[in-house]
């Protein structure tokens, strides 16, 4: 065979290293990881294997090796000549200070102001800046690991914990073991001031000191959640299920990184609302961590199937009107997403093709909101019963194997033959924008909420009594639903009836300040000022830099907290916001 994913030198023809051995350093003062990665090729190789690196600095290698020049995207091709019956490779390097897969806080970033943080983000193609390695999903790996850390600093993986001892010179060093076979960019590590604390027999929040109280309260429900997706999709096989609440510059809602869920902060709303992020990281145990995308082409069979499952636990636990509102919100994202997509609809498909695209440019709503539809237009196509039979069947014959769409199409035309037909099937995966007769869901409350956000325009105003003690995600999807721009009296009135300003809820503080942005309200902009130099989640950050581009003062505005924040920004979020602010008029 050859090359087989668009965005990695990996070649299934070669030796595929299934088991690696960290041994790394965490400096702080230089912001490297430094250190020695062994690839075990069990069994014994021979010949060239090609590795993905990007930004090393390789200082050695056991075997002959050869460093091509940096690829704009891929990064720079290592290709080992390995001589015959070798057993294993050891590769010294270093990471690059500006890795774009590694976040380096200062103390000032952190809750607790005193010690220096370190994550990581794999997904998708950053591991290749972490560990020289076959860094695609196709190619599984186990892992051992040794993680040296200042005295007084805790380490996390993607891992089973496997001891801690004092290192040298004031330094602590934590062992991790990943028995399981994962996707490189699973692999995961955080580094910092961090507490555990115990929600069930298989599942512990970890979190600043200064945080930890809050998110054990915010999370303790997860073994009900665990408990619903086991029934659903079939036994966990993990063994545990823990998370880490990040620093707030954290790129993403969540990152499914197996055995520990990483998490932004701003979940911590207080009232447990925003939970479905962490069921959605759940239920990627199995959607993703068991049965995984081959490549970013297949990227919705991850995310699309994820959703879906997500609001089967959510409506396992709190009933049809509560998904239902999961699933009106995620339409509004989906449109929004597919306007945005506009000029380059081949994004639109749920199967891609990504040669020479990024997979960060490529990513958007629609794998996520789409794929989930498609998935649902399965499910009432075959009756619930069959295809919750159907799941159980396919995550039994792919565990801990990664797949295309290719064989997920076939493997349902297997199990329910005609099914795809039925659903035209073909349509959702190779055509943009969103089939005629796709899924809706309807409740009354949802009719209710829509009916008075619509009545807005015509000056129609809800009794602001009743909407402003409304759940969350009643109020998240009155507010999507409003026009974008209004008028500074219309925002006076929304901000003064439903404390928008003031709310903890992210979900609906971000509604509110897209609209004020757009609307080129000012007494938000301290509101939208704080937010953006403090929260990195990108699902914020991007959407708010592009309402502020509709008006001079809001362009002012996110230039002036652009220039101060940036150098705090994650490297994803810098770029999210780069991007939008291109877009301004001149
Ligand atoms: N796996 C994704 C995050 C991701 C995707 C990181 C692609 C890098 C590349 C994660 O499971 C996710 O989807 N997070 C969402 C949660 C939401 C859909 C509930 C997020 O971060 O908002
Ligand atoms: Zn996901």
């Amino acid at each position: 065979m050859a090359r087989v994913d668009p965005h990695s030198y990996f070649d299934d023809a070669q030796p595929r290293s299934t088991r690696w051995r960290l041994k790394l350093r965490v400096d702080f003062e230089r912001k490297v990881l430094a250190g020695e990665v062994v690839l075990f090729f069990d069994g014994g190789a021979s010949g060239v294997v090609d590795l993905d690196t990007k930004g090393l600095t390789i200082k050695h290698a056991s075997a002959p090796f050869e460093l091509a020049s940096e690829e704009p995207i891929l990064g720079s091709r290592l290709r080992l000549t390995l001589p015959a019956g070798t057993k294993d490779v050891t590769i010294a390097y270093e990471t690059s200070p500006s890795a774009a897969g590694l976040q380096w806080l200062s103390p000032e970033q952190t809750e607790g102001k005193k010690k220096p943080f370190l994550f990581s983000q794999c997904q998708a193609i950053h591991a290749r800046g972490v560990v020289p390695c076959q860094d695609s999903a196709g190619a599984r790996i186990r892992y051992a690991a040794e993680i040296d850390v200042p005295e007084g600093l805790t380490a996390v993986m993607s891992a089973g914990p496997d001891g801690d001892a004092p290192g040298e010179n004031g330094r602590h060093v934590f062992r991790f073991n990943m028995p399981q076979p994962i996707p490189s960019y699973l692999l995961a590590l955080a580094v910092g001031e961090l507490q555990g604390r115990d929600l069930s027999h298989r599942s512990r929040v970890w979190a600043e000191p200064a945080t930890i109280e809050k998110a054990a309260w915010e999370f303790a429900g997860v073994e009900s959640m665990i408990a619903k997706a086991e029934a659903l999709f079939g036994p966990y096989d993990w063994d545990r299920y823990d998370m880490l609440v990040l620093p707030p510059s954290f790129p993403y809602g969540g990152m499914e990184n197996p055995r520990m869920t990483f998490l932004t902060p701003t979940l911590l709303a207080g009232d447990r609302s925003l939970v479905d992020v962490v069921a959605h990281e759940l239920a990627h145990s199995w959607t993703g961590n068991l049965v995984t995308n081959a490549t970013a082409e297949h990227f919705w069979l991850n995310e699309g199937f994820t959703v879906w499952a997500e609001r089967r636990i959510l409506k396992a636990l709190h009933g049809d009107e509560a998904a239902a509102l999961g699933w009106a919100i995620g339409q509004r994202e989906l449109e929004e997403a597919l306007e945005r997509f506009s000029d380059t609809p081949a994004l639109t498909c749920l199967r891609t093709h990504l040669t020479g695209v990024d997979p960060d440019d490529a990513f958007s709503n629609i794998p996520y909101e789409k794929g989930a539809r498609f998935v649902t237009a399965l499910e009432r196509a075959a009756g619930t019963k069959a295809f919750d039979e159907f799941v159980k069947a396919y995550m039994k014959r792919f565990r801990f194997q990664s797949i295309t769409t290719e064989t997920f199409y076939a493997f349902v035309e297997e199990k329910l033959p005609g099914l795809p037909a039925k659903v035209h099937a073909s349509a959702w995966l190779d055509k943009p924008g969103l089939p005629a007769g796709a899924p809706r869901f309807v409740s009354a409350r949802l009719d209710e909420l829509n009916a008075l956000a619509d009545g807005w325009a015509a000056g129609r105003r809800p009794d602001p009594a009743a909407l402003r003690q409304a759940p969350a995600a009643e109020l998240v999807v009155f507010l999507q639903r409003l026009p974008r721009e209004l008028s500074a009296a219309d925002c006076a009135w929304l901000d003064a009836n439903l404390k928008l300003n003031e709310r903890g809820n992210y979900e609906i503080l971000a509604q509110w300040l897209a609209i004020a942005a757009a609307s080129g309200y000012e007494p938000a902009f301290p509101r939208l000022r704080a937010l953006l130099s403090s929260v990195g989640r990108m699902k914020y950050v991007r959407p708010l830099y592009q309402a502020l581009g509709k008006t001079p003062a809001g362009r002012a505005l996110a230039r002036e907290v652009f220039a101060s924040a940036a150098p705090t920004y994650h490297a994803l979020t810098r770029r999210a916001a780069e991007s939008a602010m291109a877009k301004y008029p001149a």
